[in-house]
């Protein structure tokens, strides 16, 4: 990886660092040290692919609201801060270049730390590695048990892609699958629309989904391919009305531009004996217009 590069962090809102991973395409991806938070990518025609809120802090304590958040070590509420730490710690840049593959690639890293210890009594390096194309972002995540001890984990990646306009927005690829509803008293069901589209709020995890699901975003005619490795679950989640107004850092009407499908091990816990090392990935498809099929 080279130096180069590294001296290509610039400061971005309220002054935090951020790396500019550019594709020679013409595709960008900008990535925040803070929480390794990818906040924008753009493909090659410059479409911009991920939402994020006008409304969201950039502040060194608080998640970033949009983008590609990390989930780690916890998903959702729980003894930790909500999803976990990794989206609110700062990530070491170890380098960023193009491979020889021809892809932009960035590397970042996150280690047990004082913080973290005081939270989560566990030694981990976590290593977060985003390959860009031209309209394609690979994304692989790996958990290292660096302590003496086994630990229980979940991890993901919380994305949120933007929509022209949410009703007429499906992700499709999970008919059949069973899932658990986080909303009314968490109801498990078995899904079965061909095509799941967003008229209310929606917040499901569908726990061993398949590999692959596919998003549409019918108001830019555009479609994305989500596939996942070693992540056994996906979670759908748009706020709709009531919850974006009590939402502090998100428009009142920013659920008609966003849906978040996530990936990760969300559900059951990942155990990791000391020493080992988790694997797991998940790779976002822009390249298909809906016209073209
Ligand atoms: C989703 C959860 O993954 O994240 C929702 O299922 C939650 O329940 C949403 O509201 C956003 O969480 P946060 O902590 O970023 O506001």
């Amino acid at each position: 990886m080279g130096e180069k590069q590294l001296s290509k962090l610039k400061h971005g809102i309220n002054g935090m660092p951020y790396l500019e991973l550019r594709h020679p395409s013409g595709a960008q991806l900008d990535i925040y040290l803070h929480g390794a938070h990818a906040v924008a990518w753009r493909n090659a025609e410059g479409r911009s692919l991920l939402f994020l809120s006008q409304k969201s802090f950039f502040e060194p304590d608080r998640p970033i609201r949009g983008g590609i958040p990390i989930v780690f070590p916890q998903f959702g509420d729980g003894p930790l801060p909500k999803h976990g730490f990794a989206r609110v710690q700062t990530w070491t840049l170890l380098g960023a270049d193009l491979s020889d593959k021809g892809s932009a690639e960035a590397v970042f890293e996150l280690k047990d730390n004082t913080e973290t210890i005081k939270l989560w009594p566990h030694k981990f390096r976590l290593e977060l590695v985003f390959r860009l194309v031209a309209e394609k972002l690979e994304i692989l995540f790996s958990v290292q048990n660096t302590g003496q001890t086994d630990f229980e984990f979940k991890n993901g990646l919380h994305t949120y892609f933007s929509s022209a306009d949410i009703t007429k927005t499906s992700v499709s690829g999970l008919a059949g699958n069973d899932y658990i509803d986080f909303l009314g008293g968490k109801t498990a069901g078995r899904e079965t629309r061909e095509k799941i589209r967003f008229d209310r709020e929606t917040d499901r995890v569908y726990p061993s989904a398949p590999q692959m699901v596919v998003l549409e975003d019918g108001g830019n005619r555009q479609k994305m391919i989500v596939e996942k490795g070693g992540m056994n679950d996906i979670v759908l989640w748009n706020p709709w009305i009531e919850k974006s107004r009590r939402m502090e850092d998100f428009g009142d009407d920013e659920y008609k531009n966003m849906v978040c499908v996530e990936t990760g091990n969300l559900r059951q816990p990942i155990r990791l004996a000391a020493g080992e090392k988790h694997l797991s990935e998940t790779c976002l498809d822009a390249c298909s217009s809906i016209r073209e099929r």
